[in-house]
């Protein structure tokens, strides 16, 4: 570090993995140092960082606080942790002997930073820069999103989809192809082009029956599975009905009205008469959900995973079903995406020809830790076999801690944002072995695009403020106010109006 000047020094016990320091200069949380021992020259993060001056603890008393401040103003320094990286050019490789107390520690140079934290070298996204030095850009490796996964974790407004956006943008720059299940309908008008050309492909959200499995369907037609004589009819009206029009005794279109006269021939049946009442309560219940669901179902639908296209940014728009409905769609999509790939990787017909990056907002519903949801299960089946097969995931939420903590911990890459909550910061650490209580603590303090970065996709941790992503998303927060003065202002206008088609002298 010849011509350097040290910003500090070591003090106090130190490890291979910690140091403590202190410093006379102004030092931040996020700020990265050098140090140099035993042959290596290592970087460093600053974990933890407080200014103290001795003169000024909390045993002086109020009345000589004053003079005290007098004398002693100046004095004040840095005390801090430090988390050893490693060594950059030894691919950060970690002396096993820590580094002696009194070493000197130096502000870590540009051009080292900027050899770790990356350059776009054809498989990176540019995400942002770090939060301490706006000199020096940000990369996260893709390859590593897609076969580790992704979470992105914040309170409401931290600046989660943004986050996700600029990812989405990286992505579909290098022929990425994106699914996202959009809870909102934000990313449905995503203002990207690619090659002049809208780069958002719509998924038309309707399913064939006759692709469902029975437990997806019985979901559609409110049939719990305790019901179990409902339970049974439906089944074998579905299983019959279904195997009909694969074989091609009946058309697609006669799906419904085969349903119905199997069940309506059993409830005439004398020989069904004990359960004729709950003959009869499926026939209903299969009406209510015709009635209630019509739209969505269509009999000659092609399945969805052939609808998704490749490098583009593939939506479906779950903004108008509810929740439970939302689980079905998730899970029947999520279990045809798996089968497709496996077929693919077997080079069988039928498959899906290329890696798939889906995104999951809301993901706390979807895999939520108490609700035991049918996509929770393939959320986490993905998350575990994904990489095998080239899907990846990335899971968005504003409550980590009603999270599956299984789904949580396979995702091996965080964006962690501004966090507020004790018990959510808890489960986040739970899930992550490299998050360390100190990060953890500085959680609530990061301002809104600031996010904590982690995880194989980057080659060491950082703090990191996320750019803001180019394309518009509806969604974002209504101004009430504006909103109530364009309003007035267009009552005025009709007020207006109507006064000179109403004026006598007109
Ligand atoms: N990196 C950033 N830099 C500057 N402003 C940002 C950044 N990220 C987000 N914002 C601002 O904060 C607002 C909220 O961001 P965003 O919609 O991404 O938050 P969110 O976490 O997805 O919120 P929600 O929980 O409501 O979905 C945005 O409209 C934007 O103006
Ligand atoms: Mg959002």
């Amino acid at each position: 570090m010849k011509g350097r000047k040290p910003v500090g020094v070591c003090v106090g016990e130190l490890t291979t993995s910690e140091a403590e320091f202190i410093s006379n200069q102004r030092i931040a949380l996020g700020d990265y140092l050098e140090l140099e021992y035993e042959g290596y020259r290592v970087l460093a993060l600053v974990k933890e960082i407080k200014r103290l001056n001795r003169s000024l603890d909390d045993s002086i008393d109020p009345e000589d606080a004053e003079k005290i401040r007098q004398f002693s103003r100046g004095r004040s320094f840095f005390y801090g942790k430090l988390t050893i990286l490693g060594d950059p050019d030894r691919r950060m490789f970690i002396p096993r002997i820590p580094p002696e107390p009194g070493t000197y520690i130096y502000e870590a140079s540009t051009e080292t930073l900027r050899k770790v934290f990356g350059k776009d070298d054809g498989t990176k996204i540019h995400i942002g820069h770090l939060l301490t030095r706006p000199d020096v850009p940000v990369f996260i490796d893709i390859d590593s999103i897609v076969s580790r996964h992704l979470a992105i974790l914040a309170v409401t407004g931290g600046g989660k989809s943004n986050t996700v956006s600029v990812i989405l943008e990286g992505l579909l720059e290098k022929d990425g192809t994106v699914l996202v299940f959009d809870m909102h309908g934000e990313y449905v008008n995503f203002a990207y082009e690619k090659g002049g050309s809208p780069a958002v492909k719509r998924i038309e959200l309707a399913l064939n029956p006759v692709r469902l499995h029975y437990h997806e369907f019985r979901i559609f037609a409110n049939v719990d599975d305790s019901a179990y004589i409902q339970d049974r009819y439906l089944r074998r009206a579905f299983k019959e009905t279904v195997e009909k029009v694969v074989n091609g005794e009946i058309q697609a279109d006669q799906f419904w009205g085969h349903l119905e006269g199997l069940l309506q021939g059993w409830a005439e049946d004398e020989a069904y008469k004990d359960d004729r009442k709950s003959i009869t309560g499926v026939l209903n219940k299969v009406e209510d959900m015709k009635e209630a669901y019509g739209e969505l179902f269509a009999l000659n639908q092609s399945p969805i995973v052939e609808q998704i296209e490749f490098g583009k940014l593939n939506v479906i728009d779950l903004s108008h079903v509810d929740e439970k409905i939302a689980d079905i769609i998730v899970s029947h999509v999520l279990r045809n995406v798996l089968e497709a790939r496996k077929r693919s990787v077997r080079e069988l017909s039928g498959g899906l020809e290329f890696p798939l990056f889906m995104v999951l907002e809301e993901a706390h519903i979807l895999a939520s830790s108490t609700v035991n949801t049918r996509s929770r299960y393939w959320i986490s089946r993905i998350a575990r076999e994904g990489r095998k097969f080239g899907l990846g995931l990335c899971l968005v939420t504003q409550r980590p801690k009603a999270l599956d903590s299984n789904a949580l911990s396979q995702a091996n890459n965080m964006v962690i944002l501004k966090l507020v909550e004790p018990g959510d910061q808890r489960h986040v650490q739970q899930a992550s072995e490299s998050l360390s209580a100190d990060l953890v603590n500085q959680l609530p303090s990061l301002n809104v695009g600031e996010a904590l970065l982690m995880g194989k996709m980057i080659s060491v941790p950082a703090l990191v403020k996320v750019k803001l992503a180019k394309a518009k998303r509806s969604g974002n927060d209504i101004s009430a106010v504006e909103s109530w003065r364009e309003y007035k202002k267009k009552l005025q206008q009709v007020n207006k109006e109507l006064e000179d088609i109403f004026d006598p002298e007109f």
